[in-house]
């Protein structure tokens, strides 16, 4: 069977870049609600004009609580179809929906597919995590006191664990950790929202950060853990219930050992992986959607595991083609 991706690559694309430049049409709109809607819509529309037999695996929550993409749903032209083109779909059709009503940097459209069983279908509870790029892969572990593993961390880069920046999301639960980074000497990068893009930014050199620690959104992690895939980076993680009602879900879905520790390959065990992330504010790695009179201009890292490839694609969309289209480069 040809890979998933080199018959669907364009199509892969563009689903995350019309979920980006709806989104974008929002920013900073201080609506939330609104800039996750288009988005969600512009993805599902997109979705569903592929020629494939898709299947929400990851998604915006269950068939009850999301209208559109909600895990088991269909999507696609040959939906139902035996003999279709079988894909799991990973989606965050807007990854930092705050980031994007506040016009805040790193909100990402993303999508992470494979074939059937590819991709763990992930509970919408919590994960704690421990993100590094190719450098640091095999080096560190989940368990490990923080410092040793900012030691591990520093000799695999070559350098102090004062000059390593940490990515954490800024949120009580990391109190502690934050206490014990910064007394270990290494400097912290705080955000908002969005450990996804800060787990892919960590594992290409350049961008300045060398790990994501702490606990994010479980669907986040297992989307990372594709893209980690493709990058050769590496996530650990363990699911985390913050309350009665996530541990009541975990046993429902049959997790009941909280103590697994979860490796890149349990969580995006595919063969054929790939990956589109279009940014939708301007961040660490992609430009945000930048609109001109008559369109927009969108920056997208694609990735296939199966390919071996890491594309960035920059697209002009002309919405009027009655306007000239003004672009440099
Ligand atoms: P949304 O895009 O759904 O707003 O999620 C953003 C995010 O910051 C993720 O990147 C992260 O994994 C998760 O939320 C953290 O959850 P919480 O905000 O509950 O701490």
């Amino acid at each position: 069977m040809a890979a998933i991706d080199r018959i669907l690559e364009h199509d892969f694309i563009r689903v995350t870049e019309q979920a980006a430049v709806a989104a974008a049409h929002t920013m900073g709109l201080g609506d939330r609600e609104k800039s996750d809607r288009v988005a969600v819509e512009a993805m599902r529309r997109e979705l569903d004009s592929l020629a494939i037999a898709g299947r929400i695996v990851i998604g915006e929550g269950e068939r009850d609580e999301a209208p559109m993409l909600y895990v088991g749903e269909e999507v696609g032209l040959e939906k139902g179809r035996a003999d279709g083109v079988g894909v799991d779909i990973a989606v965050d059709p807007l990854e930092g929906t705050n980031l994007c009503a506040t016009g805040a940097p790193d909100a990402t459209a993303v999508l992470a597919a494979a074939e059937r069983g590819g991709l763990l279908h992930a509970p919408d509870t919590y994960m704690e995590k421990l993100i590094v790029g190719p450098t640091a892969r095999g080096r560190l572990h989940i368990d490990a006191p923080v410092v040793e593993n900012l030691r591990s961390l520093a000799r695999a880069f070559e350098r102090d664990v004062e000059d390593l920046t940490i990515v954490v999301l800024d949120r009580p639960r990391h109190e502690r950790l934050i206490e014990d980074i910064r007394s270990a000497g290494a400097r912290i990068r705080l955000i908002g929202d969005g450990d996804l893009s800060a787990g892919i930014a960590c594992a290409v050199r350049g961008t300045g950060v060398h790990a994501v620690m702490g606990t994010g959104g479980a669907p986040e992690g297992v989307i990372t853990a594709a893209a980690m895939r493709c990058l050769g980076g590496e996530i650990q993680a363990r699911l985390v219930a913050s309350d009665d009602h996530q541990k009541a879900r975990l046993a429902e879905l049959g997790y009941f050992d909280l103590d697994r520790i979860y490796q890149t390959t349990d969580l995006a065990p595919g063969d054929q992986i790939f990956f589109s992330c279009t940014g939708v504010t301007p961040g660490e790695l992609l430009h945000g959607v930048r609109f001109f009179g008559g369109g927009a201009r969108t920056h997208t890292l694609f990735m296939s595991l199966t390919r071996r490839i890491i594309r960035f694609v920059e697209t002009i969309h002309r919405e009027d083609l009655t306007l000239p289209v003004h672009f440099e480069r």
